[in-house]
């Protein structure tokens, strides 16, 4: 497919939704329970209005900054996304590869097809890895070390999924891994004849984080029922604690959306927290990770670095939550889309997008450095409040 026909991350998510199986394609664009959530991520930040410069030098622009004091060549991660070595076979070594090129950090997720350690032997560049809290504290204390090994450069402890928002699609699917041969699934497999050749020459169909890691744990007959069975519902700041201890290094929380708990986090010591909603996969009803971010910033943000995902589909969203605050952004859906398209090409064309997207916005609001962005690029909220109501 010629990529002159590919030019937005939704073009992307198009060929993506033709290409991958409906119960992983399904399980990557949803949100929990009416996905009110998961539609504000995206919605709420058509709300934010960009100030428009003219006639100001836009030579020699930059988009270089760091996360958690670490270069990147824009600030922006890729997320760590459950099941990603179903949206394409390999998926997480070709997602991981991309990064490395496009000179931005790859989150590894616990729920990964291609284990740490086959992610590390398969590509160059240092990578994060995000952690899990399940019952079995032992296997946590070996998967903190096993990333330790591989020589992650971060951990990102995810604190807002100690039990499953409801995903309906995912019930209806019966999702599972590897996909259960009933009819309607050999069905939607048929019309996915790339996607099968491609997993048909990979051995990674399981989650390679656990599958002998864990007693008892085999493949996961559904992602509910694993879940309860699995996630520990009892984790508390205590645990952080001693995760952070455990770890040492670079320590990242996700999934604060509330100020007070941006305290907390704070507290911790961690260096940098993420504000984030799940991309609206849990708590159905709770605002978008934009809106929740200047307070969060107002909060914490002398004290803690901030970051942000959710919702974010497109360099203008970048830089809006740039402008209020955020040091850093993460992509998952938007990664995702490419990955299912085309593999490593798909991922790289979406960094790409939104990279060019960036650069160009950023100009177009008078700046050339993305560490100059702040609030003045925005029309005042006030002033956006007033013009909808007007009309
Ligand atoms: C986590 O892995 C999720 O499904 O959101």
């Amino acid at each position: 497919m010629s990529n002159r026909r590919l030019n937005t991350i939704e073009d992307l998510r198009v060929l993506a939704k033709a290409r991958v199986p409906r119960m992983f394609y399904d399980y990557a664009d949803s949100g929990s329970w009416t996905e009110g959530t998961y539609r504000a991520n995206s919605a709420d930040f058509q709300d934010i209005k960009l100030r428009q410069r003219v006639a100001v030098d836009m030579t020699d622009r930059s988009l270089a900054s760091t996360m958690v004091g670490q270069p990147v060549a824009m600030p922006l991660a890729l997320a760590p996304t459950g099941l990603t070595g179903m949206q394409h076979a390999d998926g997480e070594i070709l997602a991981a590869r991309a990064a490395a090129k496009a000179g931005v950090p790859f989150t590894l997720s616990t729920m990964s097809i291609c284990s740490i350690e086959d992610v590390a032997e398969n590509t160059d560049q240092a990578f994060w890895f995000q952690l899990y809290v399940m019952r079995d504290r032992d296997f946590i204390n070996r998967l903190i070390d096993r990333a330790k090994a591989a020589g992650c450069s971060a951990l990102v402890l995810t604190l807002d999924l100690q039990i499953l928002g409801q995903r309906h699609k995912d019930i209806r699917n019966g999702l599972s891994t590897p996909p259960k041969p009933t009819l309607a699934n050999l069905i939607n497999l048929a019309t996915k004849p790339r996607w099968c050749w491609n997993m048909l020459h990979t051995k990674r169909r399981s989650f390679g984080n656990i599958n002998g890691h864990v007693h008892g744990v085999a493949d996961m007959s559904s992602l509910s029922s694993w879940t309860a069975t699995q996630f520990d519902p009892r984790l508390s700041w205590d645990d952080v604690q001693r995760f952070q201890d455990r770890w040492g290094g670079k320590l990242i929380l996700k999934g604060i959306l509330d100020p007070e708990d941006a305290e907390m986090a704070a507290k911790t010591g961690a260096d940098a927290l993420i504000v984030s909603n799940h991309g609206g996969r849990q708590l159905d009803g709770a605002m978008s990770s934009i809106a929740a971010l200047p307070g969060i910033v107002d909060a914490v943000g002398s004290r803690i670095e901030v970051l942000m995902d959710g919702g974010i589909r497109s360099g203008q969203d970048v830089i809006k939550a740039l402008a209020l605050g955020a040091k850093g952004v993460f992509i998952g859906r938007a990664f995702l889309y490419g990955l299912g398209a085309l593999g490593e090409e798909g991922v790289t064309l979406a960094l790409d997008i939104i990279r060019r997207e960036l650069d160009t916005t950023m100009a177009l609001c008078g700046l050339r450095n993305i560490e100059d962005v702040d609030q003045k690029i925005l029309v005042p909220i006030k002033a956006v409040i007033d013009e909808v109501t007007r009309s």
